[in-house]
């Protein structure tokens, strides 16, 4: 059996509807969900082994970083080009928490947070929770619906009063975009230039797609790096987010210090480091067979939705599993979401939890089989006829 196929095992609704995610019970059974960033596949066999081999020791205890700082790095030189030293690894529970913590320690209360909407919906709220408000700088789109980073844009709200950190989403999500190492030279340079710390998101890196270059940003000749972190995990990549363990990566020794402060609230959940350490070791045929489906994914959904939803209008994403949709063609009123959910009884994200730039856009998870992102479109379709 080929390794795709395997990852399509149980990926049948009669199964899934067994899940008790997040994903698969918060709506009646009627829906089909392709909403949060869950994958449908099935798990790599290695971190199967891994968790089941560790609940029949008893070994559920607090996490330990383990080997997960060498394999990570080991992962980073090997798939992403980057040296990542693993004495600046540090596990977390998961990069929100990651995040969170880094920028209050960052920035004074009050601080303004730079973010490029539209936007992974947590970025507007979580930092608000510590008394840090949200600056915007929009990502810029062009006639075919390519996003990219606007520098003018950016260099406008780093220089707004009370802006202390900028936080990159590299790869982006909702957007699918990868930057060029031009694009992280360009922003690295205006973070100098206002003196703003950087915080970057790369959690979906392990899935860019055949045809994209990613650049991981502490990999780049920049000075910038010394007062940036990274923040990934096996999580999006292996669908493995209920384990909650994820990685910060600090740019300099000045920033390992904050992470290592920080050593209580960033315990990593232990299922999660030994599933990760599996993921990173064992689990790359399972990544590329993964990262195969969703590049047929990604081209299946152009086709679908070119015959049942033409005035929608969809560029393949460079990365992960997520197609940001602009819908407003669609002649709907109000939130396309609601009417997929409502009329279709298929639950998408709405554009809008991503900023005021995704008003009339939705957001489909296509980790899943090719059999069940046909079902979705259909059942799209089906809403607007
Ligand atoms: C860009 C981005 N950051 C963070 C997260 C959440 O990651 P975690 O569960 O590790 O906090 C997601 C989840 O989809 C995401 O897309």
């Amino acid at each position: 059996m080929r390794q795709v196929d395997a990852l399509l095992g149980s990926c049948g609704p009669d199964t899934l509807r067994q899940r008790r995610s997040f994903k698969w019970r918060t709506y009646p059974t009627d829906v089909l969900p392709a909403f949060v960033a869950e994958m449908d596949f099935d798990l790599a066999q290695p971190i199967i082994e891994a968790v089941t081999q560790a609940l029949a020791l008893g070994d559920c205890g607090y996490g330990h970083l383990g080997r997960l700082d060498e394999v990570f790095a080991a992962f980073a030189a090997d798939r992403l080009g980057w040296a990542a030293d693993p004495a600046r690894v540090f596990a977390i529970p998961d990069v929100m928490t990651g995040l969170a913590e880094v920028i209050q320690a960052l920035t004074p209360p009050g601080a303004g947070v730079v973010i490029n909407p539209p936007v992974y919906p947590p970025f507007w709220f979580r930092f608000g929770f510590s008394g840090r408000r949200i600056v915007e700088a929009p990502l810029a789109r062009d006639a075919d619906g390519r996003y990219d980073l606007d520098p003018a844009a950016l260099d406008r709200a780093l220089g707004e009063p009370g802006v202390a950190a900028y936080l990159l989403c590299s790869p982006h999500n909702p957007t699918g975009s990868v930057w060029t190492r031009e694009q992280l030279h360009t922003a690295a340079d205006l973070c100098q230039r206002h003196d703003v710390a950087l915080v970057v998101d790369e959690i979906h890196a392990p899935l860019v797609l055949p045809g994209a270059e990613y650049v991981p940003f502490l990999s780049i000749d920049h000075e910038m790096t010394a007062r940036a972190f990274t923040f990934t995990s096996a999580s999006k990549g292996w669908n493995i987010p209920g384990l909650k363990c994820g990685l910060a990566v600090a740019g300099s020794a000045a920033g390992d210090k904050v992470l290592a402060e920080r050593w209580e609230a960033f315990l990593p959940g232990h299922l999660g480091v030994l599933a990760s350490i599996a993921a990173f070791t064992d689990g790359l045929p399972w990544l590329d067979a993964v990262r195969a489906q969703l590049d047929e994914n990604r081209w299946l959904l152009r086709g679908l939705l070119a015959e049942q939803l033409p005035a929608a209008r969809y560029r393949p994403p460079q990365a992960s599993f997520l197609a940001w949709i602009d819908c407003r063609g669609l002649g709907l009123d109000g939130d396309p979401a609601a009417t997929f959910l409502d009329r279709g009884r298929v639950a998408l994200s709405p554009g809008e939890d991503f900023g005021r730039q995704g008003r009339g856009f939705a957001r489909l998870n296509m980790g899943t089989s090719p059999e069940l992102l046909a079902e979705a479109v259909r059942r799209m379709a089906a809403a607007t006829g």
